[in-house]
């Protein structure tokens, strides 16, 4: 059997996921326990759609989840879920008119990972920007008290990051789901209680 084609892998194909990364939005779940009925997610990275298909079973249909990749997504949604095709460093007027539709979202999630290339340092720099473009966005668009979960890659900038969450939410949590594999250095940040910003202080009159 190809290394790929483990546990999780054949649970996802069983269970009609169309990726085994769902099982670690479930670890998620039942260890935060942050999804609930009628909440509004936002999902950064969705594609081929476990998460947003995951998501959507927890918050049922009376939630929403808006979900934004690369790549087109051709999973079969319940109709509470739309997922558009576009790159989170250039929104399109669509995904923009969605957000504003949607916003503001309960939690907002990303397991965006940039394509690897074989060069560990450069595929962390580019997890870096990423989920700093993730919590640029989910600082715009996420409910005072809401929650932001974040896929990361280990490297030399994390702990920097970390600072920079503990600053917006009240609780900050590192996670590595057993069902993530044990040689990815991939692990994953909740943030919980999102604090709203400080009304702007236009200074000294
Ligand atoms: C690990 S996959 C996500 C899997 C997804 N959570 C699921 O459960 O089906 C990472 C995704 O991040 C997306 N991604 C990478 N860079 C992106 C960007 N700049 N804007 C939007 N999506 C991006 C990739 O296209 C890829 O589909």
């Amino acid at each position: 059997m190809k290394k790929y084609q483990d546990h999780y892998f054949l649970k996802a194909k069983q269970e009609n996921y169309p990726a085994r990364s769902v099982y670690k939005l479930k670890e998620i779940q039942k260890r935060f326990k942050l999804f609930k009925p009628g909440l509004r997610v936002l999902d950064l990275g969705a594609a081929p759609g476990s998460w947003s298909l995951g998501a959507a079973e927890m918050i049922g249909p009376a939630g929403k989840v808006l979900g934004l990749d690369l790549k087109a997504v051709s999973t079969a949604f319940p109709p509470n879920v739309t997922c558009l095709q576009g790159n989170i460093y250039d929104p399109s007027p669509e995904f923009k008119a969605e957000l504003q539709k949607h916003a503001p979202f309960h939690i907002v999630m990303s397991d965006m990972a940039p394509s690897t290339t074989g060069s560990r340092s450069t595929d962390q720099a580019r997890s870096a920007a990423l989920i700093e473009e993730a919590l640029s966005l989910a600082r715009t668009c996420l409910r005072p008290g809401g929650h932001f979960i974040v896929k990361f890659f280990m490297g030399p900038d994390i702990q920097a990051f970390a600072q920079a969450l503990r600053q917006d939410f009240a609780s900050v949590k590192a996670f590595k789901p057993n069902s993530s594999r044990s040689e990815s250095f991939e692990s994953f940040y909740i943030a919980m209680g999102f604090k709203s910003l400080p009304p702007h202080d236009p200074g000294p009159t």
